[in-house]
């Protein structure tokens, strides 16, 4: 497989992050494809928490101060960033099963009513955090998603050594550090979706349980980052309402040499 990747910041990072900016909430729809019981294509949407581009993360202090007692040097280097949309997820819900049996096809949308401005950014999303190392998918995965990351342009460290210290396993870590230990205990929690009437046989899965251990094996079983590599990204700037504006950007694969799969990002003006 090969993954819609630009080895360069795409031209519309530096507007979604003023935008994102100027926001409160940090939430955004996410629409993945689903089957009805006939085996019909049905859309599916739902609310999740934005976590900003894979893998920056500021972390608030008591989500810092767990890694530094529990992660070896407190995480990775800050060393890396890309284009990807993250966000986190159980296992246990739809969606991921949805992304895994459509093609990994996913739409994210935002409505930053402070800016009046709607983003939709289409692509394909993958997750990450298995603690399983068996799990293929993931693991063979891994070093084509390592293609998306760029060292951040104001890097100014040891490259070769902080490298060397990247992982894949501390990147996931932090996200879930990044969630409060009631938040971090809903991955404990009995099984998303099915009836309340029916009790989870494995008495570890309750309801508001805290976790603070990050390497809690019931929670991290069940916890997952989501990464969305957008192929088509579309502006809809409704802050003028006498002139309209909507921009596209597309991003086309060029044939894939040595160094990696590098497309580059069109953009184009369309009509509102
Ligand atoms: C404000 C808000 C934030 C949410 N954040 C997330 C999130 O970050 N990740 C997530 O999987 N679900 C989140 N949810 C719950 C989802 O909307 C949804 O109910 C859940 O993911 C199950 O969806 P699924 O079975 O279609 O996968 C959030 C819901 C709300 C209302």
């Amino acid at each position: 497989m090969s993954l819609s990747i630009s080895k360069t910041r795409a031209p519309w990072r530096n507007l979604i992050n003023s935008h994102l900016n100027k926001t409160e909430g940090y939430e955004f729809t996410i629409a993945t494809v689903g089957y009805d019981s006939h085996g019909n294509p049905v859309p599916r949407v739902r609310t999740c928490g934005f976590r900003g581009f894979f893998p920056e993360l500021e972390l608030h202090s008591s989500g810092q101060k767990d890694m530094d007692q529990q992660v070896e040097d407190g995480g990775n280097p800050h060393l890396f960033e890309s284009d990807m949309l993250a966000f986190t997820t159980d296992v246990r819900m739809e969606k991921l099963e949805q992304l895994e049996s459509t093609g990994n096809v996913i739409e994210a949308m935002f409505w930053l009513k402070e800016v009046m401005v709607q983003w939709r950014i289409k692509g394909k999303a993958y997750s990450i955090g298995n603690p399983n190392p068996e799990s293929e998918r993931e693991y063979g995965l891994r070093p084509e998603l390592f293609e998306a990351l760029r060292v951040q342009d104001d890097y100014r460290g040891d490259l070769s050594g902080d490298a060397d210290k990247w992982t894949w396993e501390k990147a996931v870590t932090k996200y879930f550090a990044n969630h409060s230990p009631v938040m971090r205990g809903s991955f404990r929690n009995p099984p998303p979706g099915q009836p309340r009437s029916e009790l989870p046989s494995n008495p570890d899965l309750r309801l508001g349980q805290k976790v603070i251990n990050l390497q809690d094996s019931v929670a991290r079983e069940n916890f997952r980052v989501v990464l969305i590599l957008p192929e088509e990204v579309e502006q809809l700037d409704l802050s003028d309402l006498d002139d309209v504006r909507r921009q596209k950007w597309t991003l086309l694969m060029d044939e894939e040499d040595e160094d990696g799969p590098d497309g580059k990002w069109v953009e184009t003006e369309i009509w509102p």
